[in-house]
């Protein structure tokens, strides 16, 4: 992935902090995911007073793509940290990597984690999710 692709998803991701609504945990999380066709979905956490409801930054990113119609995906950016403080990086939870694997490559899709536009690491989607159980399995 070309590195001026890569800011501007990590730039995307980060933007989305101020639109996440996190009054329990106070973690914010944005994600920007890029389709196939170049299209770019954000996405930020949305929680709730029952707590289980709450959907994470990247499930928002993909529902909002899929609802749209599109489905093929080549690489998300994460961002994340207490009162939106990025200092650390957020690895999906498992049930995000869950529905990365129902729609993504996992030898091919690419998670970008990042703190800031120069400290970032690429992962596969394989390396975090080994031995996924996808729609090839079915
Ligand atoms: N969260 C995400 O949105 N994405 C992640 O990758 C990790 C966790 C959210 C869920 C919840 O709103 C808050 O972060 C604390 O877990």
């Amino acid at each position: 992935m070309e590195n001026k692709q890569i800011q501007q998803l990590i730039k995307a991701a980060t933007e989305q902090l101020a639109y996440s609504y996190a009054p329990y945990s106070r973690f914010c999380v944005g994600a920007a995911l890029l389709a196939k066709n170049g299209m770019l979905f954000t996405g930020c956490n949305i929680e709730n007073a029952a707590y289980t409801p709450s959907n994470c930054a990247e499930r928002t990113a993909f529902f909002k793509a899929v609802s749209e119609g599109v489905k093929e995906f080549s690489a998300i950016c994460v961002v994340g940290g207490k009162d939106g403080e990025l200092t650390e990086y957020t690895p999906p939870c498992g049930v995000c990597r869950q529905v990365m694997m129902e729609f993504c490559d996992p030898e091919e899709f690419e998670i970008i984690l990042a703190v800031d536009t120069e400290q970032y690491r690429i992962f596969r989607l394989k390396e975090l999710l080994p031995l996924g159980f996808g729609p090839d399995n079915l």
